[in-house]
């Protein structure tokens, strides 16, 4: 992937982070945005320098649509021509569906959902000029199986599945690819704050045993972006122990 601009986002930590850096390390020169945590984003684009990219973070909303579209626009700008877009930015706002608010609701599928829509939207006329692309979007298990206290995460991750396959179909004749990578139980600041008793649980889920690592995703979103896979568009490819099978 030489040479070829990568955008992640939700890259200043965990699994955005892992991301941008094997893209970095695969050759690629990588923009990041963040939401809030500028000394977590600087760290990253010191590691993709250290990687021998160009780097930018920026800071960027992406449940903001004009925001995200101002952000491809400064990364074409200051890098170039975006060639891979990895929407990664996350949140979860977790608890049981009667109890949960419209705006825990509403707030997970802005950022999750509405967030890599406006993304696409903003890269897709890009794309398809140059009839070259492509757009990895990180789901979830948790969309696939369905998980109790996550009804607006487990939404935003099955919509996102929808979303991935009905773009894979509108631009499959453009030479862009448009794939879905699914991480179960991976340790991350998002994992990191459960307690002892829901991570034993959690690990009990996995035939494998263990939990993952953010490289074990990262692998797996840098094959989908690269031409190994140019033949390869709307899958949900997981990386889960076999929590899903
Ligand atoms: P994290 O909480 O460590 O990092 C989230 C990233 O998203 C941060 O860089 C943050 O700045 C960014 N972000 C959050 N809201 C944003 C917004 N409105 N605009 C722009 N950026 C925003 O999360 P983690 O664990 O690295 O997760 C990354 C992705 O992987 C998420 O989409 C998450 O749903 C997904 N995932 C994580 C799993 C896990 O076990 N950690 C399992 C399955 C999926």
């Amino acid at each position: 992937m030489k040479g070829k601009i990568a955008l992640v986002t939700g890259g200043s930590r965990g699994i955005g982070r892992a991301i941008a850096v094997k893209l970095a390390q695969e050759g690629c020169d990588v923009a990041i945005l963040y939401a809030g945590r500028k000394e977590a984003a600087d760290e990253t684009v010191a590691l993709l320098e250290q990687a021998g990219s160009r780097a930018l973070a920026i800071q960027c909303n992406v449940a903001d649509g004009a925001a995200a579209e101002a952000a491809v626009r400064e990364v074409e700008a200051q890098l170039g021509p975006i060639a891979v877009l990895v929407n990664n930015a996350g949140i979860v706002r977790d608890g049981l569906a009667m109890r949960m608010s419209s705006e825990d609701f509403r707030a997970v599928l802005d950022v999750n959902l509405t967030g890599a829509f406006h993304m696409i939207r903003a890269c897709l006329p890009l794309f398809i000029r140059r009839r070259a692309g492509s757009i990895v979007n990180i789901t979830s298990v948790s969309g696939m199986m369905g998980n109790p206290g996550q009804a607006n995460y487990a939404s935003s991750k099955a919509g996102l599945i929808g979303l991935t396959k009905t773009i894979a179909r509108e631009v499959a004749s453009r030479g862009i690819t448009v794939n879905a990578v699914a991480p179960g139980f991976i340790e991350t600041d998002m994992t990191a704050g459960m307690n002892e008793a829901a991570l034993q649980k959690g690990l009990a889920a996995v035939p494998m045993g263990r939990i993952g690592k953010p490289e074990d995703v990262a692998n797996a979103v840098s094959f989908l972006a690269s031409d190994a896979a140019s033949y390869i568009t709307g899958c949900v490819l997981k990386v889960d122990g076999g929590m899903y099978i």
